[in-house]
C-alpha cells in the first residue's frame, strides 16, 4: 500500500520534471556564438626583395583592405538576414545580451565593426544613398600575449614543445614537405632574399606565400619568376599548416579548451536561464577557425578563407548546431555534423564528449596557463585587459551598397 502511494508520488514527481524540462517551443533559437576571420588584408611584412613593399609602406603591413571591410559587412547582412525572423536579435546593438570579443589586431577589431555594422542596420542612419554612420558597439579584447582564448599565437610552451616535435619527425609530413618543395625553396630563397633570422624552409614559405597572396588580393603585378606553379605550391604548403597545427588531439586541446569550454559552458547558463547572452561575436584569425574545425573534427582541410565564418547555433531544445559560411561571394552555408555527436547533438553529450576529449578549460589550462577568460563577463573584472574600441564612425562607401543584392 504504502509502496503504491510511493511509487505514484515518485512518478508525479517526475512526470512535473519532464514537463518543466521540455520547453515549450524545443525549436526556439536561444542563442548564436559567430567565430569569424578578418577579411583581406595586406601582408604580414615586407619581403627582403619584395617589388611592392613601398605600397605595403603606405597601406602599413597586416591591414584590413576596403574590400575586407565589405566582404565582413556584407557577412553581418546576411547574418541579419538569416536570423531576422527568430526575434533574436533586435536591430540594435543591446549590451546586456550580447558581447564582442575580439584579438587585439587591427584588422580583427575594425572587422568586428564592420561585420556589427551589417547585423544591426538599426546601429546606422542613412538611406541607402548616402554614407551609413554607425552609432559605436562596444568591442573587447585583450593583448595577444594574454590572449588564450583566441590568439593562437599567444604564449603556450606546451604547445610550442608539441609543435616543435611534430616538425621534429624524421619521416613526418614536415620534413617531406621540406624535400618535395626544395625546389620552391631554392628559387623563393632567391628571388625574395629569405627573410627573417629563422632559417626554416617551410615557415619561410609561409611567409612568401602571404606576400604573393597579398599582392593578389591587391590587383598588384606579379614579379616574373611567380608562375602557376610557384603559386600553387605555396597555397599547397599553406594549405597543409592549417592541417599540421591542430590536427593531433595534443595540439588542439591546448588552443582550444578555453574557448570550447568558454562557448558550452555559456550555453549551458543560457539554457538553465542564468544568463540572457544571446549573442557573442568573437572576431579573429585561420588559425582559431581552423583550430575550431579541429576540436569539432570537422576541419575540410582547406585553409579558412578570407571572413570565414563559423555559427554555433543553441536551441531551446538544446540542440548544438554548427553552421559553417565560408565564402562571402557564394550563398552556399554548410551544415555540419559532428562525428562524435551526430545531428540531432545536444549540448549535454557534447560537453561530456569535449571532456572526455580533454578539450576543455583544465586541459588548456593546465598546458598554456592562463585561464581568465572562462567566466562570460570575466572582461568586467579585467580592466587591464579590457580594451574598448571606439570607431565612431565606420564609412562604407556607397559604390559598392549594390553588391550586396
Ligand atoms: C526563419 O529562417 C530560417 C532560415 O532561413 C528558416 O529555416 C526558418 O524556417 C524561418 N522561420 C520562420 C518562423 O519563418
Ligand atoms: C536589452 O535587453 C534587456 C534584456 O532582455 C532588456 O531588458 C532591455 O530592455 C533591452 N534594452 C534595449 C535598449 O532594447
Ligand atoms: C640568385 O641567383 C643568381 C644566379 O645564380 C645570382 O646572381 C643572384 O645573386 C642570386 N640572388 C640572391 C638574392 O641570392
Ligand atoms: C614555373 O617556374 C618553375 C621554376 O622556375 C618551373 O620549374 C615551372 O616549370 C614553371 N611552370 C610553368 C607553368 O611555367
Ligand atoms: C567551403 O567548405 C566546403 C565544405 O567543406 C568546401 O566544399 C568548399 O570547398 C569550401 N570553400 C572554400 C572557399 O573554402
Amino acid at each position: 500500500m504504502g509502496v503504491a502511494v510511493l511509487l505514484l508520488r515518485a512518478l508525479l514527481l517526475l512526470a512535473a520534471a519532464v514537463a518543466a524540462s521540455v520547453p515549450a517551443e524545443p525549436n526556439r533559437l536561444m542563442q548564436i556564438v559567430v567565430l569569424v576571420r578578418h577579411g583581406d588584408r595586406s601582408a604580414m611584412r615586407s619581403l627582403p626583395i619584395d617589388p611592392h613593399s613601398e605600397l605595403l609602406d603606405q597601406v602599413g603591413p597586416a591591414q584590413l583592405l576596403e574590400q575586407g571591410v565589405r566582404q565582413l559587412f556584407r557577412l553581418g547582412v546576411w547574418l541579419r538576414r538569416r536570423y531576422d525572423n527568430q526575434s533574436l536579435l533586435p536591430r540594435r546593438f543591446n549590451t546586456s545580451t550580447m558581447e564582442v570579443r575580439s584579438t587585439d589586431t587591427d584588422r580583427t577589431l575594425m572587422s568586428a565593426q564592420a561585420l556589427l555594422a551589417g547585423l544591426f542596420p538599426g546601429q546606422c542612419a542613412g538611406d541607402g544613398t548616402s554614407m551609413p554612420v554607425c552609432y559605436p558597439v562596444p568591442v573587447h579584447s585583450k593583448p595577444t600575449q594574454t590572449d588564450q582564448l583566441l590568439k593562437m599565437s599567444s604564449p603556450c610552451a606546451a604547445y610550442q614543445h608539441r609543435w616543435r616535435q611534430f616538425r621534429a619527425r624524421p619521416n613526418g609530413p614536415f620534413k617531406s614537405a621540406v624535400r618535395e618543395f626544395r625546389w620552391l625553396a631554392e628559387l623563393a630563397r632567391n628571388r625574395t632574399g629569405w627573410p627573417g633570422p629563422d632559417d626554416c624552409p617551410i615557415k619561410q614559405l609561409w611567409r612568401v606565400e602571404d606576400s604573393v597572396s597579398s599582392w593578389q588580393r591587391m590587383g598588384l603585378a606579379m614579379p616574373s619568376w611567380v608562375n602557376g606553379t610557384v603559386r600553387e605550391g605555396l597555397a599547397e604548403l599553406k594549405r597543409r599548416k592549417f592541417l599540421w597545427k591542430y590536427e593531433e588531439p595534443q595540439l588542439h586541446s591546448a588552443r582550444m579548451g578555453l574557448l570550447v569550454a568558454r562557448l558550452l559552458g555559456g550555453m549551458r547558463l543560457r539554457l538553465e536561464g542564468k544568463t540572457a547572452k544571446a549573442l557573442q561575436v568573437y572576431s579573429a584569425h585561420d588559425s582559431t577557425v581552423a583550430a575550431f574545425l579541429h576540436a569539432f573534427q570537422v576541419f575540410n582541410g582547406l585553409r579558412p578563407p578570407m571572413a570565414a565564418c563559423i555559427i554555433a547555433e543553441l536551441y531551446a531544445s538544446g540542440e548544438f548546431r554548427l553552421v559553417y559560411k565560408n565564402s562571402t561571394e557564394q550563398p552556399a552555408v554548410h551544415q555540419l555534423s559532428i562525428p562524435f555527436c551526430p545531428p540531432p547533438c545536444f549540448l549535454p553529450q557534447l560537453e561530456s564528449e569535449m571532456r572526455r576529449r580533454g578539450v576543455w578549460a583544465e586541459t588548456a589550462q593546465a598546458m598554456c596557463g592562463g585561464g581568465g577568460d572562462l567566466a562570460e563577463d570575466s572582461q568586467q573584472d579585467e580592466p587591464l585587459g579590457a580594451v574598448y574600441n571606439f570607431i565612431l564612425v565606420i564609412v562604407l562607401s556607397v559604390s559598392w551598397l549594390p553588391l550586396l543584392y
